[in-house]
């Protein structure tokens, strides 16, 4: 008889690894941004797709292109991220929709930059609301799903802030650190359930939410020579990234933060 091989677990085509077909994906903020392009090769990889924003006509008209682009279901839901009611609700539309959820991507965020001595307490409270609380929120009711099935991908968007830090960024860098510390106690929380959780941490994307950095001149190119390769990141070579963590492919990983950012962290 032949020797038992690891190969022997492997397809021979090995896209079939990364294949999320008859899979749900939750993706909060995926109206445009890393978001949307994740949400693209989500459904490009065969999953049926839910995103979600504040904004229902946005969404709902991204959601459309997606779906044309990639033949997959992706349909739209407004939710406010840093609002609990709306977080549980989005994840009981997905299961409406299609009958269970397996992948949720905490990916809404916001960025509002400033020193600490002349910012007020509603600026500290949006921020936490939006990128901490909100994954808690989706993080709590997916896993309440999740656990019960035996499986489930959680994905949540870090930063290089996760890790390292520049001024004036105190209730970013603390949301972006804080989900990471999530990330990792729902890693062991979930140990052996085959839930997993782990973290992608971006540096510089060109997206909306470094408009006020790439509107000048002077901030998008101080940026850009910061980046060892040298320039700002296109979200489609983010949304890459997302594939190994949301696939069965990554059974082995979790509690894990990829860093996608030219080299920034590498310094
Ligand atoms: N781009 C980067 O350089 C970078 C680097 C590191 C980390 N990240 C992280 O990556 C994630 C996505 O960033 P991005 O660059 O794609 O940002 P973006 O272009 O500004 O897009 C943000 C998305 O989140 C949604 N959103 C914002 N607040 C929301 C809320 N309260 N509830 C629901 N949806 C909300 C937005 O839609 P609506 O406004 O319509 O709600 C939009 O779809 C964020 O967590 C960010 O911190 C980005």
């Amino acid at each position: 008889m032949a020797e038992d091989s690891p190969l022997d677990r492997l397809p021979a085509d090995s896209a079939q690894l990364f294949s999320l077909s008859g899979q749900t994906a939750l993706v909060t903020g995926g109206s445009k941004g890393l978001g949307e392009a994740m949400a693209h090769a989500l459904a490009g990889a065969g999953a049926e797709v839910v995103i979600t924003s504040r904004h229902l006509e946005e969404a709902t008209t991204v959601a459309a292109d997606i779906s044309a682009r990639t033949s997959r279901r992706v349909v739209a839901f407004e939710a406010d991220a840093a609002n609990r009611e709306q977080a549980d609700a989005s994840v009981a539309f997905a299961i409406e929709q299609f009958g269970h959820v397996d992948i949720l991507v905490n990916n809404a965020g916001i960025n509002m930059r400033g020193p600490i001595v002349d910012m007020d307490d509603e600026t500290w409270d949006t921020v936490l609301g939006i990128n901490l609380s909100g994954p808690f929120y989706y993080c709590r009711a997916a896993g309440r799903h999740m656990l019960p099935r035996g499986y489930g991908r959680v994905i949540n968007l870090g930063s290089t802030l996760s890790s390292i830090s520049i001024p004036d960024r105190t209730p970013y860098a603390s949301t972006k650190g804080g989900i990471l510390q999530l990330t990792r106690t729902l890693a062991l929380e979930w140990a052996g359930t085959g839930v997993t959780a782990n973290c992608i941490c971006p540096g510089p994307f060109a997206t909306p939410i470094n408009k006020p950095l790439l509107d000048n001149p002077e901030t998008a190119q101080a940026m850009q020579d910061k980046v060892p390769l040298g320039r700002w990141g296109d979200p489609s070579e983010l949304a890459t990234s997302v594939l190994y963590f949301a696939s069965p492919a990554s059974s082995f990983t979790t509690g894990a933060a990829l860093i996608v950012d030219g080299g920034y962290t590498s310094q």
